[in-house]
C-alpha cells in the first residue's frame, strides 16, 4: 500500500534528499494531459514549455502511452547484441522521415550522448581532430559536448576542458573560414540557438557552412537536439526552407523523439557510416525496447494527429495575436521554438505568467522569455497566453 504525502511534503523531502541543481517552479506535477499539467493540489497549469522540449506529442499521448505499456508487457530490454522488431521499426521509420542523404540511425540515450557520439564519427570519418562550435552554442554537458559548449559560463563548469575544440562566431562565415583549417573534423551548431535566446542566422549562412564543408572536407554537424522532430514545423530544420534546404552529414535528435521516455540518435550519411566499425561506438541502453516502442509511436502520432501542420498554422496565429501586446518587442524562432523579447526583464514575465498558471522557459538572454509547447498547442490555448500576457501589462 502507498502512502499519500501532500505537496508541501515532497517538497520537503526533494529539497532533503535531492542534490539542488535546478531552481523549480513551486509546483508538484502530478499528471499531464496533452498542453495541460494537473498539479497534486488539484490546479491546471498550461504548459507552454514541456519540461524542457520533451512533450512534442502532448503529456502522456495514448498512441505513445499504449506503445509503451504494450512493449513492456513483451519485453522491456535487451541490448543491441540480438535483434528487435521494435529496434528494426523505429529505425525504419526515423531514417524513413529523415532527408534522403541521412541513411542510417545510431540510437543512444540523451542529447549529450548523441553529440560526443555525433563529434566522434566526424574525427574517424576524417581522421582529424577539431570541432568547430559556435558563441552562444548549447551541445550538453557531458566532457566532449560542454568543451563544445560556447554559451556563457557552461564550458567552465567543465572545465578542464578536453582538447579539440576551436569557436568561431554563430552568423559570421568569415569566423569559421578563418579557423577552418585541415585540422578541422566537423562543424557543429544548433541551427536555431535555443538557450542564447532563439537566435537564427541567415539561410545564406547555413548554405555557406555547407559549401566551405564540402571544399574543405569537413563534416557538419546539426545538432537538432531541439529543433529536430518536428518542433519547426518541418520534421527538422535540416532540408527546410529556413535553413535553405541544406542537409548536414549528421543529424543529432534527443528531447522529444521519445516523447518522455530517454532516448537520443545520430542519423548519419552512408560515407560516414562506411567509417563506423563493430565496436567503435556503442552505449548498453541505446536502441533498448522501450524506448525505440515511444520513438516509433511518437513519430506515428505526429503523422496521424497531423501535428507539423498544426505547428505552422498555430505559430502564425500566435505571431499574429502577439501583436496586440506591445511590450512584446520581437518574435524570435520558427515553429514551436519561439523567443518573446521584452524590452525589460522576461524572467518577471515568466513568474506572472506562472502565477496566472502558464508554464514558460527562460534563456541566456535576460530580455527572452521561451515558449517550447506540445505541438498540438491550439488556438484557444494562445489566447489564453495572449490574454495573460495583457492581464500582466
Ligand atoms: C541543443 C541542445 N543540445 C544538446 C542538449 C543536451 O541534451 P541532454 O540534456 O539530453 O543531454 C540540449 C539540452 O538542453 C540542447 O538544448
Amino acid at each position: 500500500m502507498t502512502t499519500t504525502i501532500n505537496s508541501d511534503e515532497i517538497v520537503a523531502i526533494e529539497e532533503r534528499f535531492q542534490l539542488a541543481t535546478y531552481k523549480k517552479m513551486p509546483l508538484v506535477a502530478e499528471r499531464g494531459e496533452g498542453v495541460w499539467i494537473y498539479t497534486s493540489d488539484g490546479d491546471r497549469y498550461l504548459d507552454l514549455y514541456g519540461g524542457h522540449a520533451v512533450a512534442g506529442t502532448g503529456h502522456c499521448h495514448p498512441h505513445v502511452v499504449k506503445a509503451i505499456r504494450e512493449q513492456s508487457e513483451k519485453l522491456l530490454f535487451y541490448s543491441n547484441l540480438v535483434y528487435s522488431g521494435a529496434r528494426a521499426r523505429a529505425a525504419e521509420k526515423l531514417v524513413s522521415i529523415a532527408p534522403e542523404s541521412l541513411t542510417k540511425a545510431f540510437f543512444c540515450n540523451s542529447g549529450t550522448e548523441a553529440n560526443e557520439n555525433a563529434m566522434r564519427m566526424a574525427r574517424m570519418t576524417t581522421g582529424r581532430e577539431n570541432i568547430i562550435t559556435f558563441s552562444g552554442g548549447f551541445h550538453g554537458r557531458t566532457a566532449d559536448a560542454i568543451s563544445a559548449t560556447f554559451l556563457g559560463k557552461y564550458r567552465e563548469i567543465g572545465e578542464p576542458n578536453v582538447p579539440g575544440h576551436l569557436k568561431a562566431e554563430f552568423g559570421d562565415i568569415d569566423s569559421v573560414r578563418a579557423v577552418a583549417d585541415d585540422s578541422v573534423a566537423a562543424i557543429m551548431l544548433e541551427p536555431i540557438q535555443s538557450m542564447a535566446g532563439v537566435r537564427m542566422a541567415g539561410s545564406e549562412f547555413y548554405r555557406a557552412l555547407r559549401e566551405l564543408c564540402d571544399e574543405r572536407g569537413i563534416v557538419l554537424i546539426y545538432d537538432e537536439v531541439q529543433t529536430g522532430v518536428g518542433r519547426t514545423g518541418d520534421w527538422f530544420f535540416a532540408g527546410s526552407d529556413a535553413g535553405d534546404s541544406v542537409v548536414p552529414d549528421i543529424i543529432t535528435l534527443a528531447k522529444s523523439l521519445g516523447s518522455g521516455i530517454p532516448v537520443g540518435a545520430c542519423l548519419v550519411t552512408e560515407e560516414i557510416a562506411s567509417h563506423i566499425k563493430e565496436n567503435d561506438l556503442g552505449t548498453t541502453f541505446g536502441g533498448g525496447m522501450i524506448a525505440m516502442a515511444a520513438v516509433t509511436a511518437t513519430l506515428e502520432a505526429i503523422e496521424n494527429d497531423r501535428l507539423l501542420a498544426n505547428v505552422c498554422e498555430v505559430e502564425s496565429y500566435l505571431r499574429e495575436h502577439l501583436k496586440e501586446v506591445e511590450q512584446v518587442v520581437q518574435v524570435h524562432g520558427r515553429g514551436f521554438l519561439l523567443g518573446l523579447e521584452f524590452a525589460d526583464k522576461a524572467k518577471k514575465v515568466h513568474e506572472a505568467l506562472l502565477e496566472q498558471k502558464i508554464i514558460t522557459g527562460t534563456s541566456s538572454d535576460p530580455k527572452v522569455l521561451r515558449l517550447l509547447p506540445p505541438l498540438c498547442l491550439a488556438k484557444d490555448q494562445v489566447d489564453l497566453l495572449v490574454d495573460a500576457l495583457r492581464k500582466i501589462f
